[in-house]
């Protein structure tokens, strides 16, 4: 690949490293990126499943996962990992990804990394073809396309820098610091970079200058390169022999620093793990001087620097291989910005028509769109435009438990609270409260432990055991009323529509095997109607292509026993309007239908 990034690269980030992002985030904004550049975050520790970054003066949400491989999952385009985990576990995470694939790129910003395991883990990326940056980097930079971390440091300073747009230098330094540096310097003296890498200071990193500067070499956007060099190492004759065999003809300009190291008695070490010279040769002195034999443009001392990018962009120019650059239209950040209370995935109602996930409300309500209640709660309970098959099925879920009758626990709560005077909504809620465990709301708890039970392979015997154990009823089994010799024609109902429509229903068949076990012990200890809309639901799901761990979260957070609570509510309401028309006066219970045993309280 000639280009490091474009303006189309993501990047998984490991480690929620808020401020770090948000740059990344506001210089996305500011050169006109139409994506985030960091697609999710890898926070194994974080109980969010998101957080909220400014995408200029707005919002949006980034995703946080607890692996890497569950954030490729769902970003399986993002080709670029940010490894910002500590040098305790920079290297793990590395491998992993490496061993994962699917990434062209990963930076590392760890600092003092094994040097053993660095070279291992450097070895396998040069091995899978992957360019690694760092450890112990600020990153790398493509202006106008996309940019690592805290490179450049503050959007003023990129601006300032001109790293807000392509220019045509390609520089590589080993030092953060002065990558930011020499980005100022080179805007001063020339038209800023075309792309830019710290390659690290660590002494084994990966992707070495020659990588960097032969990538460089056939990126058309980079008409000559920077390379700022430093003592200690050997590195700089690799790009010594590629000049010299002309596989790099661009012009460079270049500079190690350290040549202070001379006034030294034995080998200092700077600030860099790598920078200490072993060998004369590896003195900056020594690096300087064969650089400059082999026409590399290598200036008298640091501070000459800036004329020798002056000359060289200059000549460069004049001969017409640097073009004017067009200066691009910029977004601005706000400086003040605020953040916002609530959040709404599922609905819009800021345009002219409101929409549910998307859709206007006109494109599902009327008869003639072919949309039914079972998409209306597709789209706004799940956010997704469910097939004709399931949608049915909900549909058939919420008519078949609309209602059964004036004498079921929620039912009889709704009809006493009308008559003692309350309104439809104080009536409404007060069945609704009733739902639970025992009544209407056992689906939730069908759908989890039937599951485990399957899951993990339990015979009929030994689930009943398991539950006995749990010491808990198992839910959607048993009933009042209904029996094998008085079978409930609504269970009925809804397996046969199972049947005729789900492409198959194995944890039906399960439950069926249990239901036989506990119908031989008592007969009404059927497979009653909310365990068979729990059981349904998951085979529903299953068939959808939702993963376990997505299951797991809708049981978990009630979703299921949702459907008898929207389908009941068009009950209890009918009974209580019922007791309203019929204007019922309060309801007494019969005192001879309580039993009253009530002893003289003992003195304690
Ligand atoms: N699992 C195991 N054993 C059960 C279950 C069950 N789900 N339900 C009843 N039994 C056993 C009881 O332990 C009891 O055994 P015992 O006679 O040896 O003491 C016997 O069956 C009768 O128990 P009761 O509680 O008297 O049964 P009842 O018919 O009154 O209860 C109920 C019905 C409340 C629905 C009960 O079966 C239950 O709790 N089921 C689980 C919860 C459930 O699914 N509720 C939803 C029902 S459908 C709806 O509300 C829309
Ligand atoms: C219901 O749907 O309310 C019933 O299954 C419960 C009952 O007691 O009939």
């Amino acid at each position: 690949m000639a280009q490091l990034f474009t303006k189309d690269t993501q990047a998984i980030f490991w480690n929620n490293n808020a401020s770090a992002i948000q740059r990344m985030l506001d210089y996305d904004f500011v050169i006109g990126r139409k994506t985030p550049s960091v697609a999710a975050i890898v926070a194994p520790t974080a109980d969010s499943k998101f957080q909220k970054f400014f995408w200029g003066g707005d919002e949006i949400m980034i995703n946080l996962y607890k692996t890497t491989a569950e954030a490729k999952k769902d970003y399986p385009n993002a080709d670029v990992l940010l490894n910002f985990g500590s040098f305790r576990t920079a290297y793990d995470v590395t491998m992993d990804a490496l061993n994962m694939g699917g990434f062209n790129t990963i930076m590392i910003t760890a600092e003092g990394i094994p040097e053993r395991l660095a070279r291992k883990m450097n070895a396998v990326a040069r091995e899978k073809n992957v360019t690694v940056i760092g450890p112990a980097t600020v990153g790398a930079i493509a202006p106008g396309a996309f940019k690592i971390a805290n490179i450049g440091g503050t959007i003023e300073n990129i601006i300032n820098s001109k790293l807000h747009r392509a220019g045509s230098c390609g520089l590589v330094t080993r030092s953060g610091g002065l990558f930011n540096e020499l980005s100022n310097i080179i805007a001063i003296n020339a038209d800023g970079i075309a792309e830019g890498v710290a390659i690290g200071g660590d002494r084994f990193v990966g992707s070495v200058f020659i990588d960097n500067l032969l990538r460089m070499q056939d990126n058309p956007e980079v008409k000559y390169m920077l390379l700022l060099g430093e003592v200690g190492g050997t590195e700089e004759y690799k790009v010594i022999d590629a000049v010299k065999s002309s596989r790099i003809t661009k012009p460079i300009i270049a500079w190690c620093i350290g040549t202070i190291a001379k006034h030294y008695s034995s080998g200092v070490q700077f600030g860099h793990a790598g920078a200490s010279a072993n060998a004369e040769r590896e003195t900056a002195d020594a690096k300087n001087k064969a650089m400059a034999e082999v026409g590399i443009y290598v200036p008298e001392s640091f501070n000459d620097l800036p004329n020798k990018i002056a000359e060289v962009y200059g000549k460069l120019k004049a001969d017409g291989v640097i073009s004017e650059i067009p200066e691009p239209a910029m977004n601005t950040v706000l400086k003040v910005r605020r953040s916002k209370q609530f959040i709404c995935t599922i609905s819009d109602d800021r345009g002219d028509e409101a929409t549910y996930a998307g859709f206007p409300i006109s494109s599902v309500a009327t008869p003639d769109t072919g949309k039914g209640i079972g998409d209306v709660i597709s789209l706004l309970w799940f956010k997704k435009q469910y097939p004709k098959w399931a949608t049915q099925f909900i549909e058939t879920v919420i008519k078949t438990v609309a209602d059964h009758g004036p004498a079921v626990s929620g039912a009889h709560n709704a009809k006493v609270t009308a008559r003692a005077g309350k309104s439809v909504v104080e009536s409404l809620v007060t069945g609704l409260l009733t739902i639970g465990p025992r009544f209407g709301g056992a689906i939730d708890g069908a759908a989890e432990h039937f599951k485990y039970a399957n899951d993990n392979n339990l015979s009929p015997a030994e689930f009943l055991n398991h539950m006995k154990k749990e010491g808990i009823p198992i839910p959607g089994i048993g009933h009042r009323i209904k029996s094998l010799r008085n079978p409930d024609l609504r269970v009925v109902g809804l397996k046969k529509f199972a049947a005729e429509h789900f492409p198959a229903t194995p944890l039906l068949d399960y439950a069926l095997t249990v239901e036989q076990l506990t119908t031989s012990k008592k007969d009404n200890l059927i497979l009653n109607v909310d365990g068979t809309i729990g059981i349904l639901m998951v085979d529903m799901w299953r068939a959808l292509g939702y993963s376990e761990t997505e299951i797991d979260e809708f049981i978990s957070s009630g979703t299921l026993n949702a459907f008898f609570i929207a389908g009941r509510t068009i009950g209890f309401i009918g009974h209580v309007l019922d007791e309203k028309r019929l204007a019922m006066p309060m309801y007494r219970h019969p005192m001879d239908d309580i039993l009253y045993q009530v002893d003289m309280a003992e003195e304690i």
